[in-house]
């Protein structure tokens, strides 16, 4: 394929070809200076210095006296120290748009073609509100199954709801004890974590409430009628809750298999661990001894018998492998979690499974609220619920003041509201440690989520202004400022295959911000509807363009697109 990078790059092959140097794969170290004064594409010389045994400086002069003027596409070549700066013709970039805006997916890619990735997020502990703490989960995970079918793989999106374990014996003495069907349908999850915090109180006063909590879960994990209607009748209000949550995020999930679901699969995993030898009995708890690899042991089975959470774990990863032949299983948590999935990974492992390299665990910084641990017990939780109220509400404040003919005020008011979270979540490194704070949270100014979705709904209005007036701009000569806008799209699919490969979702949000920047400066400098003849076209088209990369990223971070503000 003919790219300007790569004719560069054969050139420079030729060249150091000539002088005995072996040459591979130079397209790749051609660089996009960060200032434009730099030129537009740079190549660092350092690197033959060895094999051509002189300075960079040096080799930098002599080739660009053996290249220049051979590049139809450059309009000079600079050697500035042991660099050899590229500063390419405005027609390269005329080229480029065109070439670009005709690519119906650009951005896209087949790279995961016929590959299956698995991603478990959100995967929220039923019977507890949807606080917070969840938001990284959920958003990450979103994200980054957006960015995996964009580039071509089949997903499965699964919801490992916590649904199973101990807190539900807890929860049906409690509901037994203190509540009703009535009172649950009435007043929905809010029922069930007030009966389990009175639960907790209770049984520090009184031990044998917990006795009673056990026998209770024994006979859920027997499969009781009654005990598992009931506990059926949690998981649905839990979810019905859930789901609404899941809309107004436009997450979905092609499973919802928690816990629960490997209740019944469990035994033939310890039997297999057993039989490869790998189980050891401590203090009668069953485990698998990691101390060859630094980490504690993980438990496989507690001294009543009973299956944890990484028994649920190692026996819903092996199930996934049989029935998706996943390419990758990928875990969104909060690095809280890290130690737990490195423990289990390992334990396939050594179960002799090569494909244990492929469970992938993407953690992410654990957040706090007024500088303290999030815990729902003692009330130090921001719930999603309110959050997105309130940000609703803010959006619906400002339509009402600035475009109160807006047409579909609630449904942007949501947009907006809920983007602004998503993009907050989503714009940090992933593993940074983060404290919720209020007024940030739902700051629609400077570098945030409703910036972004204002700057589409801006080239939105300017293109259904021009009433689908593009035109011919092939001769057209474009200023400094439309060449930057359109760098910055062409690196577009990079920046798509760059936060895949280190699943980090801020590479996209960062990338919009900047795209937004590019694309203001442009509309601030130039013209566009007011134009004429080739430069209006131009800007009409680098427009329509911006439009749909922002769109994309809008898009893949899993907000919703504003076509009007
Ligand atoms: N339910 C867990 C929690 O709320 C998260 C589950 C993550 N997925 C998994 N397969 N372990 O912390």
């Amino acid at each position: 394929m003919y790219t300007v990078k790569n004719a560069i790059a054969t050139l420079v092959e030729e060249f150091l070809k000539s002088k005995g140097a072996e040459a591979t794969d130079i397209a790749s170290l051609l660089e996009v200076p960060a200032d434009t004064k730099n030129g537009d594409l740079s190549l660092p010389c350092f690197r033959f210095s060895k094999a051509l045994r002189c300075a960079p400086p040096m080799i930098a002069a002599q080739l660009k006296e053996a290249i220049e003027g051979a590049l139809p596409q450059v309009e000079k070549i600079d050697a500035m120290g042991g660099y050899l700066n590229f500063y390419l013709k405005g027609e390269f970039f005329v080229n480029a748009l065109a070439r670009i805006s005709a690519e119906e997916n650009f951005g896209s890619s087949e790279v995961g073609k016929g590959k299956t990735v698995c991603l478990d997020f959100s995967s929220p502990n039923i019977a507890k509100r949807f606080h917070v703490g969840h938001l990284g989960t959920t958003a990450i995970g979103g994200c980054l199954k957006n960015l995996y079918d964009f580039c071509g793989y089949t997903t499965v999106g699964i919801n490992h709801l916590g649904d199973w374990g101990t807190q539900f014996g807890k929860l049906i003495v409690a509901y037994k004890k203190w509540s009703s069907a009535e009172k649950v349908k009435e007043r929905g999850i809010s029922e069930l974590v007030d009966i389990y915090v009175r639960f907790s109180a209770e049984a520090e006063k009184d031990d044998s409430l917990n006795d009673e909590a056990r026998a209770a879960f024994a006979k859920l994990e027997s499969l009781d009628e009654e005990y598992i209607a009931i506990w059926q009748s949690f998981k649905e209000i839990s979810l019905r809750e859930y789901m609404k949550t899941y809309e107004l995020l436009g997450v979905e999930f092609d499973s919802y298999n928690g816990e629960s679901f490997y209740n019944d699969k469990m035994d033939a995993i310890v039997d297999e661990l057993r039989e490869k030898g790998l189980l050891v009995v401590d203090d009668g708890a069953s485990i698998v001894r990691l101390d060859d690899y630094d980490m504690p042991p993980a438990i496989i089975l507690k001294k009543d018998g009973s299956t944890l959470y990484a028994t649920r774990d190692i026996t819903a990863a092996i199930w996934r492998k049989n029935n998706y032949d996943f390419h990758k299983c990928v875990y969104v948590t909060s690095a809280g979690q890290s130690l737990h999935f490195a423990q289990y990974f390992k334990v396939v492992e050594l179960m002799g499974y090569d494909w244990a390299k492929d469970l992938v665990h993407v953690p992410y910084g654990t957040m706090s609220v007024n500088g303290e641990k999030l815990a729902s017990r003692t009330g130090n939780v921001i719930l999603l619920d309110d959050l997105f109220g309130e940000a609703i509400a803010k959006a619906e404040k400002i339509i009402e003041e600035k475009n109160s003919d807006l047409k579909d005020k609630r449904g942007t008011a949501e947009a907006v509201g809920v983007g602004a979270i998503v993009f907050g979540a989503l714009r940090d490194g992933r593993i940074k440690d983060t404290n919720f704070v209020w007024e940030e949270a739902l700051s629609f100014d400077g570098n945030t989520g409703p910036y972004v979705q204002y700057t589409y709904a801006r080239t939105a209005s300017i293109l259904r202004k021009s009433e689908g007036d593009m035109g011919d701009y092939s001769a057209y000569s474009p200023l400094a400022e439309e060449s930057a806008l359109i760098k910055l799209l062409c690196t577009f699919p990079d920046k798509v295959l760059a936060a895949l490969a280190d699943h980090e979702p801020c590479v996209i949000a960062r990338y919009a911000l900047e795209l937004c920047a590019a694309y203001n400066l442009f509309y601030h400098n130039c013209t566009i509807l007011k134009a004429e003849g080739e430069a209006k076209a131009f800007r009409l088209q680098l427009t329509a363009t911006a439009k749909h990369v922002l769109g994309k990223c809008l898009d893949l971070l899993g907000m919703k697109r504003t076509e009007e503000i």
